[in-house]
Formats: C-alpha cells, sequence, structure tokens
C-alpha cells in the first residue's frame, strides 16, 4: 500500500488498519479470496508461531456434532511453524488426552512440548518467558470470561499480562447475568484503546455466500429494508442437559440463535434494543410438547426450562425491520436455517448455511432467483486464516485479510439476544398475569 500523505489519506489508512484488525466497524472480504484448506499452502516463514488454547473442549479439538475444530485449522495454516506452548483446562486429564492424539499423529511437531495447565495463573507463574505466545484462542464456557470479575476475566488477565499479544475468542461473548453487558463493553475498550487484534467466532460471516451478499449490497448500492432470520436446530441430538437450563446456557437464543442474531446484524447494522418485541412457546404450552427429547427435562427447576418457540421484531437505527425466530422442534441432526434480506428490487436468500450453504438471489428485472452453490467452502479455516494473515502482517494485498468480528460488535450480538430473552419472558409474565 503506497504510503498516506494528506490528513485525509491518513484518516482513510487508519480506518483501513483498524477495520482490518477487529475494529467495531463491519468489514466485508471479496469472496474470491476465501480460498478452502486443502487449496492453500501454509504461510511463509520459518519462526516458531507460539499459540496458547484456553479449554480442550469440542470447539478446540472437534466433536462428532459438527465441524468445528480449530487446532485443525491452526495446524493447516501454520504447518509446521505452529508451537501449541500451553493449553489451559481445569480438566487437566481431558487436555492431556487429546493432547495425545495429536502427539500420535504427523502434527507431533506442534504439540510434544506442549505444557497442560490447571488455570491462568499457573501458567502465568510456570510458563518460560521465552515462549511468549502470539496468539491465545479462548474456547473456555462463556460463563467463565466476558465479565471484569476475577475467575471471569480472562481477556483483561491477558490484556494486562501481554499486551500487543492478538486474542480469538468464542461466541457468545458471554452467559452471565445480563446486568453484566456493560463490564463486556469496558473490556470492548479496552481491546480498542491498546489495539489489540481481537477475532470472535462469529464464523457465518466468513462464509463464501455471506461475502457474496455483502458484495452484492455494496456494488448496487443498496440499503437493507428488512432482515428475516430462522433458526431451527434438531433438538434430539443436543444431550447436554446444560444446554436445556437457562440458568447454566442463558437459553437458547443466546447461546446458540446468536448466529443468526450477530448476521442479521452484519446486514441490518445497529438495532436499536428498545424497540425489541418478543414471544415464546414454552415447555407447559400444549403446542411446546416434545416427544423425543434425550435428557431428562423433570430435573431441571421449570423457571429454568427453556422456550420451545422465541419470534421477535426490531427497528434498525436505519428504519429498516429484523425479525428473528428460533425453533427447537425439529428430530435428527440437521439444522434448518434461513436468513433473507430484501432492499429495493433485491432478495438474497441464505439456506442452510452450517451444510451446504445455497444463495438464492432475485434482482430487479427478472422475477426467477438466481441460485449460487459453495462447494468446498469452510468459515472456520477462512476465519482462522484471516486472524492468522492479520497477525503476521501481511500487507503485500492489504485487500485479503480482514476481521469481520470485534469484541465490541460481538458484545452488540449478546446485548441482542439478552434483549430477545426479556422481552419474550415480558410477554409471557404479561400473559399469566391476564390468565390470573
Ligand atoms: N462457532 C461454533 O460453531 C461453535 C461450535 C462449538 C462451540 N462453540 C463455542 O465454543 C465454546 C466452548 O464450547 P465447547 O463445545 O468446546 O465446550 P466443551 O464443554 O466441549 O469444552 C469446554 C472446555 O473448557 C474447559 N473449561 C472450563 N472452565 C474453564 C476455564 N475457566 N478455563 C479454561 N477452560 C475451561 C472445560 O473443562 C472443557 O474442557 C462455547 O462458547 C461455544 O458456544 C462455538
Amino acid at each position: 500500500m503506497s504510503i498516506p500523505t494528506t490528513p485525509a489519506q491518513r484518516r482513510a489508512s487508519e480506518r483501513h488498519n483498524s477495520d482490518r484488525r477487529g475494529s467495531s466497524r463491519r468489514g466485508s472480504i471479496d469472496p474470491r479470496k476465501l480460498v478452502p484448506m486443502d487449496k492453500m499452502t501454509h504461510i511463509s516463514g520459518t519462526d516458531d508461531f507460539n499459540v496458547v488454547f484456553i479449554g480442550a473442549g469440542n470447539i478446540m479439538f472437534g466433536s462428532e456434532e459438527g465441524p468445528w475444530n480449530h487446532s485443525f485449522r491452526f495446524e493447516h495454516k501454520l504447518g509446521r511453524r505452529l508451537k501449541v506452548v500451553a493449553l489451559i483446562d481445569p480438566a487437566t486429564e481431558r487436555a492431556k488426552e487429546v493432547l495425545k492424539k495429536k502427539c500420535d499423529s504427523f502434527v507431533l511437531s506442534a504439540y510434544e512440548n506442549t505444557r497442560v495447565f490447571k488455570t491462568f495463573d499457573d501458567y502465568l507463574k510456570n510458563m518460560p518467558k521465552n515462549l511468549r505466545p502470539r496468539a491465545f484462542v479462548i474456547g473456555s464456557p462463556p460463563m467463565f470470561r466476558g465479565t471484569l470479575q476475577p475467575g471471569r476475566d480472562i481477556e483483561t488477565q491477558i490484556l494486562n499480562h501481554f499486551p500487543g499479544v492478538a486474542l480469538f475468542i468464542e461466541k457468545p461473548i458471554a452467559t452471565g447475568p445480563v446486568g453484566e453487558i456493560e463490564e463486556a463493553f469496558k473490556i470492548a475498550k479496552q481491546i480498542e484503546d491498546t489495539k489489540t487484534v481481537c477475532s470472535i467466532g462469529y464464523m457465518l460471516r466468513y462464509l463464501k455466500a455471506v461475502q457474496m451478499m455483502k458484495h452484492i449490497i455494496e456494488e448496487n448500492n443498496l440499503t437493507v429494508m428488512t432482515t428475516i432470520a430462522r433458526y431451527a436446530c434438531a433438538y434430539e441430538a443436543i444431550a447436554k442437559p446444560d444446554w436445556w437450563d437457562k440458568s447454566k446456557s442463558a437459553g437458547p437464543v443466546i447461546e446458540q440463535g446468536t448466529h443468526f442474531c450477530d448476521l442479521s446484524r452484519y446486514f441490518g447494522g445497529e438495532v436499536d434494543m428498545d424497540t425489541v418485541v418478543a414471544h415464546s412457546l414454552e415447555w407447559d404450552e400444549n403446542a411446546g410438547q416434545l416427544s423425543a427429547l434425550k435428557i431428562d427435562e423433570s430435573k431441571i427447576p421449570p423457571e429454568n426450562r427453556i422456550p420451545r418457540v422465541t419470534s421477535a421484531t426490531w427497528k434498525y437505527d436505519s428504519g429498516a425491520i429484523g425479525t428473528f425466530t428460533h425453533v427447537v422442534a425439529l428430530q435428527g441432526t440437521n439444522y434448518s436455517c434461513e436468513l433473507e434480506v430484501y432492499a429495493d428490487g433485491y432478495c438474497l436468500r441464505l439456506v442452510d448455511p452450517y451444510v451446504q450453504p445455497i444463495l438464492y438471489v432475485r434482482k430487479p428485472g427478472d422475477d426467477h432467483e438466481q441460485t449460487y452453490r459453495f462447494r468446498d467452502d469452510d468459515p472456520f479455516f477462512s476465519e482462522v486464516s484471516n486472524l492468522i494473515d492479520i497477525i503476521e502482517d501481511i500487507e503485500e494485498d492489504p485487500e485479503a485479510a480482514c476481521i469481520l468480528s470485534s469484541y465490541e460488535d460481538a458484545v452488540k450480538s449478546y446485548q441482542l439476544t439478552w434483549a430477545i430473552r426479556e422481552a419474550s419472558e415480558k410477554s409471557r409474565a404479561a400473559k399469566l398475569a391476564r390468565k390470573a
């Protein structure tokens, strides 16, 4: 990139750099630059790229429930440069087990010297200074992060002890009580003020289909009129009792629907939180009975049981309208998720983003939709790949890498999901009060 000389050029350059590095602005990536993992060579260089993994669970090392597995993407991006210097997890046996599997495989060089720690404090006390990480990857449960309180303040701990080291943090940024959201905004400010590279795991933003939607909107200078999102999960396959307990998971909109609330914001912009209205179909209503539950719901206190359907509407600051429905009704394993984005003359309809993304596009001058399919797209790899390119500060092609989800932006998505939960609970309480 040429050196900016005028104040306007400097401002544009600063804006560009902060957009790339995960500022609160929404960026986009040319969909042609999202290269599948098997078509990409490892990043160049010979020096070690030290990483600390926090959490040794499914998101970090994979599970049968889905395609997530951050360690696998880091291995592919960094090749022999990857050195996982520490794995922090209170369940040290689980951590040792996953490391053993890695050390029995061809990625041994990344894990042969990995040290396991129960807590971040243990890591701080015992880790040699010369093994300073380039990035922390945080995949611990969200109830242990996103606040300023001891034991749940991992972000601030890292910012204080490792200034300048990049962060990758899984969604949602927290699941604590609603009153703690202000603390999450304070963490966002710390990240922004210290210009820390930080990416949040809203990987659907990195789908080629999503970036194509973004480009159609930008190229045609469109103003979004409405976003219509539907997230129907396959509940039969969800066997974690905590997921069914609002006091543990914060409920399905906050824990899971968050991906689609975030995508809605990615297209619709800032939400006027005061306008959020919502209704729910609850577990004790006739229409809310489920026949294939794999957990014993009677063990969960009635007030903590999750709704079967939550449906919300809101106004964006732009005047556009957002709607979102989360459904706990399908059996089997595949989810049914769709997002429609409307603008004057256009409908962009994203179908099945988790499994086989298809984009249907209707444009002015043609009543028929055009269909686009995206084989071999891996948004989990794209989010890791973009983060590492930013950390490595690869500048030959400054348009190539961009962090699409900043901490502050992710706090706003979290805030929207809480607003939906609270609005639905308010409607239910009002209905019960009318009946009494
Ligand atoms: N983007 C996606 O599609 C996606 C998919 C799966 C999970 N996730 C997210 O990843 C996060 C983790 O989910 P998971 O499925 O891996 O959970 P998990 O229960 O499989 O693993 C979490 C691990 O963190 C450990 N842990 C608990 N407290 C800790 C602490 N204070 N510090 C470090 N580790 C701690 C646990 O012992 C466990 O091993 C959640 O936020 C979840 O929403 C995202």
